[in-house]
């Protein structure tokens, strides 16, 4: 059991700025972790003080027979109102590795964010790798200067994208080249330091919780073994550069077997595909691996050993470890479904639309920044009732059922259509029957600019079947098929959030077994709230175990 239970207000100072009042969890930045093993029952509850409506979403774990504990606001239920409280019932079952929770209401989910590190049960089999020496959360995150609920709402009423942040951090921290008094210093109070012991193994569990940016993280003089994403083992992939994706996880052994007597950078830089098309915050969260034992600090800090940082738009760098993972096939695990019930080809990404509703300051004929998935710019129910209870009851007029399964128009990469440009919002949701097999080519249409979208589905994870650039070429047979006898199918990374590839797709494939009602959208803060967003209502099952349950009677309820 874990208790959330200041979830309010904390004072904190940053970047030589003065102290300033942030949304935290337990006057802790990042928030606590929750550390379980598979199988375990975890109760949080969550006692907000936060004058902002908040609810948490546990990030990667399916929810299984919890559905109403997934998070999203207005999707699972309705936000924890300032004062109020809600508990969290889950199981952690099926799932070893890292995952994270995060606020899923407004923009609060830069300041009130965690790890979840599930072990393997306690008898069990074990890891498939020796087991590490040690064992070190890096909770990548992003850093503005200024309320971010406000910033979110400013962006929102003038229907521009919120400006980038003012610094990447690691575990809450920027690091020394950020410096009060000009000059390098090293800035101890403000630089997350990783101490390790000569030749010792650390599973290093890093975690992209970053709001708007993937990034590159590197540590000076050492290389690591990826052994898991997203909470699914992989086989083991040696590289000196890992990517991840905001929603992503990575767990990484690395042996310390440097030079103890000198001090290594670990750095944590932005990814940026759309460079110079898109603005970012061009700095780098540093923190230091300090091997112990080693007495003479001062002589230690001249002998700093500086990390080389990918270019920020290194597209090559970025798609060799994302398209290389492969997932570890265990006895028992990993059956890819080969007959597909449900085919969509989803073309998403930037457009515009008219002025959204509430937005006072965009002019009538101005158009604003909007996302969308086949031109559907996905809202959020504005009425009383989540989509969730709106499922389950039966309430009408709250979604529809026609989310459509191909683009209105044929999509050409080389020549994308201005009518994929302008879209219109709506609540429009995909059917699914219990146990469907779902292929989604997801094709980023990359009309404003080339981003690499994180996609992240609730309720599940997917295999990633195959990425590419350009035109995935659905309305050529030939073609179609071609790249098809190149899906792998026989150890397809799993994950939960897929980093598709700048003005390129990625194919994904989940069974669709978890009723209920599940997002598929945008990890970009900022990408979700205008419209990068769809969800999937899964049908529920013929038996007791595969329905829908009711909904635990503390369940937030709306104002109407
Ligand atoms: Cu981690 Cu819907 O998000």
């Amino acid at each position: 059991m874990f208790t959330f239970d200041q979830v309010g207000n904390f004072s904190v100072s940053q970047l030589c700025k003065p102290a300033r009042v942030i949304t935290a969890v337990n006057k802790q930045l990042p928030g606590p972790a929750l550390h379980v093993h598979e199988g375990d029952t975890v109760v949080v509850h969550v006692i907000s003080n936060s004058p902002y409506n908040v609810t948490i979403h546990w990030h990667g774990l399916f929810q299984r027979g919890s559905q109403w504990a997934d998070g999203p606001e207005m999707v699972t239920q309705c936000p924890i109102r300032p004062g109020m409280r809600y508990a969290y019932r889950y199981n952690v079952t099926g799932q070893e590795g890292t995952l994270w929770w995060h606020a899923h209401s407004s923009m609060l989910r830069a300041t009130v964010y965690g790890a979840i590190v599930i072990k393997p049960r306690v008898g069990g089999r074990g890891y498939p790798f020796p087991k590490p020496d040690r064992e070190e959360v890096l909770l990548l995150g992003e850093w503005w200067n200024d309320n971010v609920v406000d910033l979110e709402r400013e962006a929102f009423l003038t229907g521009n994208l919120v400006r980038p942040a003012d610094a990447y951090t690691i575990n809450g921290k920027p690091g020394d080249l950020y410096n009060c008094s000009g000059g390098r210093k090293h800035h101890r109070h403000q630089t997350h330091n990783l101490k390790v012991q000569s030749n010792s193994t650390y599973l290093l569990r890093i975690i992209n919780a970053a709001v708007n940016t993937p990034l590159f993280f590197k540590v000076a003089g050492h290389r690591f073994t990826v052994v898991a994403a997203d909470a699914s083992y992989t086989t083991k992939y040696n590289t000196d550069v890992i990517v991840v994706a905001p929603g992503q996880t990575v767990d990484a052994l690395m042996l310390a077997e440097a030079d103890p007597s000198r001090l290594y950078y670990m750095a944590a830089s932005p990814y940026q595909s759309a460079v110079p098309a898109l603005p970012f915050s061009d700095t780098t969260a540093t923190g230091t691996v300090e091997y112990v034992g080693q007495r003479n600090t001062k002589q230690r800090q001249s002998r700093l050993v500086m990390v080389r940082r990918p270019r920020v738009n290194d597209i090559a760098t970025a798609h060799r470890f994302l398209s290389s993972l492969t997932a570890l096939v265990r006895p028992g695990g990993l059956t890819v479904p080969l007959a597909v019930d449900t085919r969509m080809f989803v073309a998403f990404g930037l457009g515009v639309s008219d002025c959204r509703k509430g937005q006072t300051r965009c002019r009538r004929n101005a158009p604003v920044f909007a996302g969308s998935m086949n031109n559907a710019s996905f809202v959020l129910p504005t009425g009383a009732v989540p989509l969730l209870e709106a499922h389950y009851r039966n309430v009408s007029g709250v979604f529809k059922r026609d989310f459509p399964d191909n683009p209105p128009v044929p999509f050409d990469y080389t020549k994308p259509p201005a009518r994929l440009g302008f879209t219109a919002k709506s609540t429009r949701v995909k059917k699914l029957r219990y146990n469907a097999t779902v292929e989604v080519v997801l094709q980023n249409t990359a009309l404003v600019a080339r981003e690499s979208h994180p996609m992240h589905l609730h309720g599940f994870n997917f295999f990633v079947l195959a990425q590419g650039f350009g035109n995935f070429h659905h309305q050529d047979a030939a073609a179609a098929a071609a790249t098809e006898k190149r899906y792998n199918l026989v150890n397809p990374q799993e994950r939960n959030t897929v980093a598709v590839p700048p003005g390129g797709w990625a194919v994904i494939r989940f069974v669709a077994d978890n009723p209920g009602m599940w997002l598929m959208h945008c990890h970009f803060d900022a990408h979700l709230p205008i419209g990068l967003a769809m969800a999937f209502e899964v049908q529920s099952g013929p038996t007791p175990d595969t329905a829908l349950p009711p909904p635990p009677a503390d369940l937030p309820r709306c104002l109407d």
